[in-house]
């Protein structure tokens, strides 16, 4: 008998209708009352269970709403459902049926594929690459510059995804440190540098499209393309940077790091870059320039970007705060061909690769106001100084056993393993012993081309650097 399996409770919060609506849906999505079971009359359910008629009534249509019961005049309600198998209505219904893996797209089963960034221990420990020192920003100027961003929010215009005051105060930084020729209007503001190669890739990549990237090189921007459909190609590298193969038709789009290799730290020569702008045709072939530590520089002038020797609007030119700045901080920008501006805002808008605008204004002031330059050069001068430190504790105590290629600039460097063999089981060995590296046969596409590790110096004070080399000298 129905009635047997349903309690009701006089006294309960929830009033009597509700319980038993709640009630008879889970013994029917349970399977308990079975598909194409006659309920009693709700004349008879009522007086079984001691309630009014109406209490039935009412639970009965808001079951039939819901799909789980067909009624029809005169006749008693007849359970639709086959328990187990519906899971929705409600909330409540619950499921036999154990879930399978949910099919994916093939844009986020190729993102898992390539899922880099998840080798990495969640707390930061010396030497891991790729980090700007935290400790070292003024968090107090910025601290004021928010400040101000925020109380004048009120009076701001809304609107622009792209803060005018800040696409201008960038546009004017890049021209006169690095050589980028641009109007404000096409500086594009974006939540970091991954954002811009997210957007471009999904602007511009059909799928089977070929792409360049550097090898060894950034995964990052390997997965992006490679999610939108890309068949992504590596590039050996030499001395002046990656390489062309002779007599190859350039492909849609080629990814590089001209200022400093991502990993190596190698500089492009003047010549490679001319000859990689030379193959690309205008309108067929685009590039993508990612400066994400070109402020860096030690030894030599900086070289001017490649997005300024273009004359014809091929190349997108990708920074990031991530890396002068703090890693937390959450802007990058991207600096748009014109022919491909308007297209990028609208893709930019609807992927919601959006800055905060009070963060974007803050950040304008922190730039006019020139607390960014006077930032800049404490930090080269400070990274400089623990390159040379970390360069020189290496040297001197794993000599026999890591061969240092020092870069001109940026943030991290290269070992290489003199003797050969796995650099991923000394990676292991040294996270085991409290130093984070990461294996550079990891950033190869195919067949790894080299083993060696890449170390951060910028995040690690001298003493720090010290202890982390001597942890490692005792690992080898
Ligand atoms: C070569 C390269 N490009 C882009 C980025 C990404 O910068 P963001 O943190 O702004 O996404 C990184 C970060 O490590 C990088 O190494």
């Amino acid at each position: 008998m129905i009635s047997g399996l349903i309690t009701l409770e006089r006294s309960g919060e929830a009033g009597l209708v509700v319980q038993l609506t709640g009630q008879l849906r889970r013994l029917i999505a349970s399977g308990r009352i079975g598909k194409d079971r006659v309920l009693p009359s709700s004349r008879r359910l009522a007086s079984d269970l001691g309630v009014s008629r109406n209490t039935v009534s009412f639970a009965f249509e808001q079951l039939a709403a819901e799909g789980y019961l067909a009624m029809s005049h005169g006749r008693r309600p007849v359970v639709m459902v086959d328990g187990g198998e519906r899971t929705e209505g409600a909330g409540t219904a619950v499921s036999r049926v154990q879930p399978g893996k949910p099919r994916l797209s093939p844009w986020a089963s190729k993102l898992r594929e390539t899922d880099w960034p998840m080798s990495y221990l969640a707390s930061l420990r010396p030497l891991r690459p790729g980090h700007a020192d935290a400790r070292e920003f003024p968090n107090e100027i910025w601290a004021r510059c928010l400040r101000r961003s925020a109380v004048q929010s009120a009076r701001r215009e809304i609107g622009a995804v792209n803060r005018p005051r800040l696409r201008e105060a960038l546009a004017q930084y890049l021209a006169t440190s690095r050589g980028v020729r641009a109007a404000a209007a096409q500086v594009m503001i974006l939540p970091s540098a991954q954002a811009a190669l997210t957007l471009i890739a999904a602007t511009l990549i059909t799928p089977g499209d070929e792409v360049w990237v550097e090898d060894p090189g950034y995964p990052g921007a390997t997965a992006a393309f490679r999610a939108s459909g890309a068949r992504v190609v590596g590039m050996g590298l030499d001395e002046q940077g990656m390489q062309r193969v002779a007599g190859t038709v350039a492909p849609r789009l080629i990814f590089m790091t001209p200022s400093h290799q991502h990993p190596t730290g190698r500089l492009m020569s003047l010549v490679r870059r001319t000859e990689f702008l030379a193959a690309s045709r205008p309108g067929k072939t685009w590039i993508i320039e990612d400066d994400y530590d070109g402020e860096f520089h030690y030894d030599s002038r900086p070289v001017p970007s490649l997005q300024g020797l273009d004359a014809h609007g091929r190349v997108f030119y990708v920074g990031t705060f991530s890396k002068v700045m703090t890693s937390d901080i959450r802007l990058g920008y991207l600096v748009a061909p014109p022919a491909l501006c308007d297209t990028l805002e609208i893709a930019q808008r609807h992927m919601g690769l959006i800055a905060a605008s009070h963060i974007q204004e803050a950040l304008a002031e922190f730039i006019i106001d020139g607390h960014f330059l006077a930032h800049l050069r404490r930090m080269r001068r400070l990274y400089h100084a623990r390159r040379d430190h970390l360069v020189g504790e290496m040297e001197r105590r794993l000599g026999g056993v890591l061969e240092v290629e020092t870069p001109s600039g940026g943030i991290q460097l290269v070992a290489r393993l003199k003797r050969g063999g796995a650099d991923r089981a000394a990676v292991k060995r040294l996270v085991e012993a409290g130093v984070e590296t990461r294996a550079l046969s990891t950033l190869s596409l195919g067949r790894p081309r080299d083993h060696g590790l890449l170390l951060g110096f910028a995040a690690w004070r001298e003493s720090e650097i010290s202890t982390a080399v001597r942890t490692m000298a005792s690992c080898f």
